[in-house]
């Protein structure tokens, strides 16, 4: 059932600020986050790991990507992230210290599903950040901290990505706590943060008329770029990555620093580039530098789209659009700033006539490897 929506991607972006407002319920305790299942590792397990690796694919490992930032910063734990494939080729260094966290909407995903194995026989204490109640990767593994998402049935992943940053924040926070690196001011505004969240995600989603205007007059459009800074990197690269899937559209995500490198050669005069731009107020030399870069991009003919904090008038010379989403903390800043990018995605695709939820060649759950 759509529940009156064109496709099950839309009724699911839409359904965003109740998907994160379930991977939180019973979370948040007197202030504290307490997630059970990860108590029951046993504390001093939790507190002698001195690795983390998480592994996933897709959407997925783009939502890890942005969960090592927080895990590192809040449990001061190093995270490395590693596509599932990948994984197991290298012979990775694995200890008994060392905590394996994957990340799969399906948990049958089989990439992912071989590389727990792969740890489990290596001793390596395993965590499932999962949104499929009994799915075989969270029943394989020492403990499961579920999204509760409900279903996604769309093949492009929406609200399964949000729920996935959410939890991995959560587990960070946890291990914080546990281990004892976790500032009590920073639990405080991670949770106010938190509590403010689904009403802002709310207003992420109101973005879709403005975005189906702006990708109205795209639906010819060969090629996009997505630019981002810090956890605003993986969500560009997810903004590329639905884009490809469901409108078929050449799309590359890069690191805003990293233009200059190389990819600033491919800007002609029109080439569409989205920037996620970084909260002045809470990152000011993260978005001095964005702002460099947009102006740096603009010179050379894009035309920019710019994905910003209300308020935040500093881009406004630069841009062609400007896309304004509520006032947050830096590190919750891209799951806000991925809505947009998926209406933008569900919009060309849907401009193109093709089909949302079931894009050629794909399948909701990769099960061979
Ligand atoms: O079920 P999983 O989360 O393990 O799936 C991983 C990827 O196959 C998945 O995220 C894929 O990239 C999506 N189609 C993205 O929209």
């Amino acid at each position: 059932d759509k529940g009156g929506w064109s496709s099950f991607m839309a009724k699911e972006i839409s359904e965003q600020p109740d998907a994160i407002g379930n991977t939180l319920r019973g979370r948040l305790v007197d202030g504290h986050v307490d997630i059970p299942e990860l108590t029951e590792l046993g504390e001093p397990r939790l507190r002698e790991v001195d690795r983390i690796i998480i592994i996933a694919c897709g959407t997925a490992s783009y939502a890890g990507m942005i969960g090592a930032y927080a895990i590192e910063q809040w449990a001061r734990v190093p995270v490395q992230v590693e596509l599932s494939h990948e994984f197991r080729y290298r012979d990775p260094v694995l200890t008994d210290r060392t905590m394996v966290i994957s990340v799969s909407q399906s948990g049958e995903t089989m990439d992912t599903l071989m590389a727990v194995k792969y740890a489990i026989e290596r001793g390596v204490t395993t965590v499932s950040v999962c949104n499929t109640q009994s799915a075989t990767i969270p029943r394989e593994s020492d403990a499961a901290v579920y999204t509760h998402a409900g279903p996604e049935v769309a093949v492009a992943s929406t609200k399964a990505f949000v729920a996935q940053i959410t939890a991995l924040y959560l587990i960070g926070l946890h291990l914080g706590r546990v281990r004892g690196t976790l500032a009590a001011d920073a639990e405080a505004e991670a949770v106010r943060q938190f509590e403010t969240l689904p009403e802002k995600m709310a207003e992420a989603v109101a973005t879709h008329e403005q975005i189906a205007q702006l990708a109205h007059w795209m639906a010819d459009t060969r090629s996009v770029l997505f630019l981002g800074r810090h956890v605003g990197y993986p969500a560009a690269l997810e903004g590329a990555l639905k884009l490809k899937e469901i409108a078929y559209i050449h799309a590359e995500g890069f690191a805003a620093g990293e233009l200059k490198h190389g990819p600033i050669a491919l800007i002609d005069h029109g080439q569409p580039v989205f920037v996620l731009v970084p909260s002045p107020r809470t990152s000011p030399l993260m978005h001095a530098k964005v702002v460099s870069n947009i102006q740096e991009i603009r010179a050379r003919g894009a035309r920019v789209i710019a994905i910003v904090e209300k308020g935040d008038t500093a881009v406004l010379p630069y841009t062609d659009d400007v896309v304004r989403l509520p006032l947050s903390d830096a590190l919750f800043d891209p799951i806000l700033q991925v809505v947009p990018l998926q209406w933008f995605a569900l919009e060309l695709s849907t401009a193109k006539g093709l089909d949302v939820d079931q894009p050629r060649n794909l399948a909701k759950s990769v099960t061979v490897e």
